[in-house]
């Protein structure tokens, strides 16, 4: 049973009145959402104030990056320990910004993954091959590969805290989605991935969400397939009623889980 799950990626957007007033707004325009689990993850200096407005509210608080560490002689750096205290349930890993822009490392990634899930949060580990990749056809290789080195040395009881994010670099703010027939393929092949790497019932529980330029008009094609449990929005989460929109068009239909 997966309920779909949407998750807003703010990136690095809103000072702390902007960050106050889109979470009050997603907050109350989902007061009570039915089939869909939503998460909103603001910039780090906006997590106390949005985790403030999101009290008790059904709109889950989660953090785009995070140390592997508890604690330490790391400039700069967040701790999943830190993350946690605010009230953070979600993080997002492996983000294609944070491996392209920021050169971080397969090894990097999976000991942030593990570590998140040592302190009570859920990873959402995020793969995607480039346009250059995928025009080689090197698509299923460069998931695989991430998805592979990301859960590394994760117990299962650990994999079952995990999300997975299917991204493809190219659709990343570019206005160009992939579709729901390109997206279904990956995600039934990374599926399939997680029934080798783990089991055949976590392939079946675990969630596999698509992000890369979804907005209202492209979410509800593309979480209608079998295969996608959710999407992770940029740019379209800016806009509560944008973001609201996409989270209601991503319910499951009768209210209840895929199977
Ligand atoms: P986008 O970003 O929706 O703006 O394409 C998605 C993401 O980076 O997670």
């Amino acid at each position: 049973m997966r309920t779909p799950l949407v998750i807003g990626n703010w990136k690095m957007h809103g000072t702390q009145a902007v960050a106050r007033e889109l979470a009050q707004a997603v907050r109350d325009g989902l007061k009570r959402p039915r089939g869909v689990e939503v998460v909103v993850c603001p910039p780090f200096t906006a997590l106390p104030a949005v985790a403030e407005i999101l009290k008790g509210a059904a709109v889950a608080l989660g953090a785009q990056n995070c140390h592997w560490e508890a604690q330490g002689a790391f400039t700069g750096e967040t701790s999943p320990a830190m993350l946690a205290e605010l009230g953070c349930r979600w993080v997002l890993l492996g983000h294609s910004e944070r491996r392209h822009a920021f050169r971080e490392t397969d090894e990097e990634i999976n000991r942030k993954v593990a570590s998140a899930v040592r302190h009570g949060m859920r990873p959402v580990l995020c793969v995607g091959e480039t346009d250059e990749e995928r025009r080689q056809g090197l698509t299923f290789t460069v998931v695989e590969g991430q998805l592979r080195a990301g859960w590394a040395g994760l117990a299962s009881e650990d994999l079952a805290r995990c999300v997975l994010a299917y991204e493809p670099v190219w659709a990343i703010g570019t206005g160009v989605n992939a579709t729901a027939g390109q997206a279904a393929e990956v995600h039934g092949y990374l599926r399939g991935l997680v029934s080798e790497l783990a089991s055949k019932e976590l392939a079946q529980s675990v969630r596999i969400l698509y992000g890369g330029s979804v907005k209202p008009d492209n979410a509800q094609a593309l979480t209608q397939e079998p295969d996608i449990d959710g999407v992770l929005v940029g740019g379209a989460s800016l806009q509560a009623q944008s973001f609201i929109t996409i989270a209601k068009k991503s319910a499951a239909r009768s209210g209840a889980s895929k199977e």
